[in-house]
């Protein structure tokens, strides 16, 4: 059956991202370069009522889950609003974040009041002087703080997002996968990709059968758990420990196959793939008083154009594409 979200490949993309923001309270060098990035001026970003016009549209296409990102979400001011707006939507099933985790001790409340679903929050390293190193700002314990109310609000799972890099945090590995013996959390490693601007080198990747090697060093039982048909990450677990862990192997072994995720960045576009630059001006349409219709045929163009695979060690790097922070993940 003919859906404006499905590809030649047959893949229906029922999980919209959406970008709120370009900008961010931390300064991650994996995500950006250390001078920042040029912002979008104001007046060409999405307005609140643009998002949820376009999420009412994809949701009338079929979409039914939706992650705010950013930038950093939290840091737009109307995003409790915005998830309100969302959650009235017929047909939306899940409205989720992925966020650094900063200010979830004093937004979560409202944010979870406001509807929020699900949470994955970022978090790189289990030393706060490491953590300033990496963000190139302060808020290691104000993090970890955001993950225990998380789970105390009844967020389960808890995913943490955790990029490794070589010399970096590989040697924190073990000492994640122990947060999972009592704290019911779904840490996440994640293989580190190239974004322009961010000095990506392969020897800097850690794959993901090497991490599980690290682990299985210390827990022999370590093992994997079936997966959904649309996850990113594959799952194993620690026999016995209340959370789980899971690797998103985007360089090492793509999932591209299962791939349901389309993305809008904060300024509008339309874009089909994280990697490469199959984009489309979902803004300038809808400003320019497109039609419904016309609005859905431009978004099922650009859907049939994305390509079968991307992700994979091949020639990334060289690709042309945006900055992290101008994408959301
Ligand atoms: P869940 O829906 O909770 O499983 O989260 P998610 O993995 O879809 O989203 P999240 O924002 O937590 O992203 C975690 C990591 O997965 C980030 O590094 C993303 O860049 C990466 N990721 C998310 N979607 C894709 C994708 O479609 N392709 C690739 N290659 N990586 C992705
Ligand atoms: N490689 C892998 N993951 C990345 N993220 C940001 N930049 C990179 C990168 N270069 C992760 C963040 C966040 C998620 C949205 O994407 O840590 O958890
Ligand atoms: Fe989907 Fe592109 Fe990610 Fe592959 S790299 S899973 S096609 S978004």
């Amino acid at each position: 059956e003919f859906s404006p979200l499905t590809d030649t490949f047959g893949r229906y993309h029922t999980y919209l991202r959406i970008s709120l923001t370009e900008r961010c309270n931390l300064r991650c060098q994996y995500c950006m370069p250390a001078e920042g990035v040029k912002l979008t001026q104001k007046n060409n970003l999405l307005t609140t009522d643009e998002v949820i016009q376009l999420a009412r549209l994809f949701v009338k296409e079929g979409v039914t889950k939706i992650r705010l990102t950013g930038g950093e979400p939290t840091v737009r001011k109307d995003l409790v609003d915005i998830i309100a707006s969302l959650k009235a939507i017929n047909g939306l099933q899940a409205v989720a974040i992925t966020t650094n985790g900063l200010v979830l001790t004093r937004q979560l409340v409202s944010l979870q009041r406001a509807g929020l679903d699900i949470l994955n929050i970022s978090l790189d390293t289990l030393k706060p002087d490491r953590y300033e190193h990496i963000t190139r700002r302060k808020g290691w314990e104000r993090v970890m703080m955001g993950i225990d109310l998380a789970l105390q609000l009844g967020y389960d799972p808890v995913k943490v997002n955790c990029v490794i890099m070589k010399g970096f945090n590989d040697d924190e590995i073990c000492d994640f996968v122990k947060l999972t013996e009592t704290k019911k959390v779904d840490i996440r490693f994640i293989e580190y990709m190239p974004f322009t601007g961010n000095k990506w080198e392969m020897q800097k990747m850690v794959p993901y059968q090497e991490m599980v090697k690290t682990i299985r060093n210390s827990w022999p039982g370590f093992h994997p758990l079936e997966n959904g048909p649309n996850d990113t990450s594959k799952a194993w677990r620690v026999p016995g420990y209340a959370g789980q862990v899971g690797f998103i192997t985007s360089m090492s072994e793509h999932f591209c196959g299962g791939c349901n995720r389309l993305r809008i960045t904060a300024d509008g576009n339309l874009k089909v793939c994280l990697f490469g630059n199959t984009e489309v001006s979902l803004r300038d349409a809808l400003r320019a008083g497109c039609s419904e219709d016309d609005l859905t045929a431009l978004i099922a163009a650009a859907v049939r154009r994305k390509k079968k695979q991307h992700a994979g060690m091949l020639n990334l790097s060289h690709m042309e594409n945006r900055p992290m922070i101008l994408i959301g993940g």
